[in-house]
């Protein structure tokens, strides 16, 4: 029934959407769902490269079956064993009993931990290769990008890296699998999203992975989630280089708590100031309003930061102490940091904004603004000027 999607003659697209989920890993938002990329290989052995979230085992089922029949599936190659990707180990091993579970010493321990399988395994390491007929399967250890057993699988007759989460992103593939079937816009930001809260914190162990795929020549990157991608493979992997070594454009993004909007006029002040000097790429957001995963993705991608949070029962804003908490969590390095704050009758919000600032190791940009009771013309002049020191700084860098 279902007509096959070929990444090559005999090597498939066997993934599913996903848009019942409301939030991937139970954290983040998922506003156009998400793909659980899985591929199959036809040759004289059969092999399944990762599987699908357990919700959606019959779609992906049936996708199998309409490739190979009543035919067995030698080889189940494990990139990843996040329950995303391994969730349908089980009933793949129930179904085809004769299996042999292809994973690294790091892996098959996992498949033991949560399946209770520890027989017909076979333990792959670095640069090892399965031989399926044709088609060469060789091996490539990715470990904390993001999990420790995490691997990427590499056919070289047809030039295929299966990277795993590497280069995957949020949203279905909605009729397009490929990144030239569809407008890429979209998937580019998710991609950045899915990147700087899921990977963010591993920059090091993907500048490595991007060292062993520099050496391969790859036509196709077949992420496990998201397009498959063969027309943006340089954009891609220049894009994983820049993120995973925290390199930025310019522009600002301003992250605001606000309870009644004084503190947030600080924050328009500043923009406006930022924008008269010539910054064009200012991003504002309400932390209360937007889920911190868009903004550690625009953080990710913008060099400057301002953080405005009120004081709130003597803390951050319990919103901004989230956000900020995460950009310590993840350790978002290089940036150049403003702070603004308020409060009505004593203010602590901006002395930990700086102290968050410094254990991030950011560079703070002129003095912290923080105002009692509503804006006043002092520190509204406080606000330009602080716009006005960042726009230099980043203007200073312009190449
Ligand atoms: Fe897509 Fe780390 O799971």
């Amino acid at each position: 029934m279902y007509q096959p999607v070929h990444l090559s003659d005999d090597i498939y697209y066997v993934g599913v959407n996903d848009r019942r989920t409301g939030l991937f890993e139970n954290i983040w938002p998922l506003p156009r769902g998400v793909a659980y990329n899985s591929y199959l290989i036809n040759d004289e052995k059969v092999a399944l490269i990762d599987t699908v979230e357990i919700g959606q085992v019959e779609k992906f089922l049936k996708k199998i079956h309409a490739i190979i029949g009543d035919k067995a599936i030698d080889y189940l190659i494990i990139n990843h064993m996040e329950p995303d990707h391994a969730g349908a180990v089980s009933i793949i091993r129930e179904l085809y009993p004769q299996i042999r579970i292809v994973g690294n010493k790091k892996t098959l321990p996992m498949v033991e931990g949560f399946f209770s399988i520890n027989d017909n395994t076979i333990e792959v390491k670095e640069g090892d290769e399965l031989d399926l007929g044709k088609h060469k399967l060789q091996f490539y250890m990715a470990p904390m990008v993001h999990w420790p057993e995490t691997m990427m699988t590499y056919e070289a007759s047809r030039k295929i890296l299966f990277s795993a989460d590497a280069f995957g992103s949020f949203g279905t593939l909605d009729g397009g699998i490929f990144d030239d079937e569809m407008d890429f816009s979209y998937f580019s930001d998710e991609m950045r999203r899915y990147y700087s809260n899921i990977v963010g914190k591993y920059g090091n162990p993907v500048q490595k992975v991007l060292g062993k795929i520099k050496e391969l020549s790859v036509n196709i990157i077949a992420s496990a989630h998201g397009p498959v991608i063969r027309s943006h493979i340089n954009e891609v992997t220049e894009w994983y280089d820049r993120w995973s070594r925290f390199d930025t454009d310019e522009g600002v993004v301003l992250a605001f708590a606000s309870m009644y909007g004084n503190t947030e006029e600080m924050v328009e002040v500043t923009a406006r100031a930022l924008a008269e000097e010539g910054i064009k790429e200012i991003r504002i957001y309400d932390v209360s309003q937007t889920h911190s995963s868009f903004i550690i993705s625009d953080i990710f991608k913008y060099k400057g930061v301002v953080l405005a949070s009120p004081t709130y029962n003597g803390k951050l804003h319990p919103k901004m102490e989230a956000l900020v908490n995460e950009l310590l969590h993840i350790g978002v390095k290089n940036r150049y940091l403003g702070i603004l704050g308020s409060f009505t009758w004593a203010g602590t919000a901006a002395k930990q904004l700086k102290e968050s600032g410094e254990s991030l190791n950011w560079e703070l940009v002129g003095q912290p603004v923080e105002e009692k009771h509503a804006l006043k013309k002092q520190k509204y002049d406080e606000c330009r000027i602080l716009g006005k020191h960042l726009a230099d700084k980043l203007i200073s860098e312009r190449k």
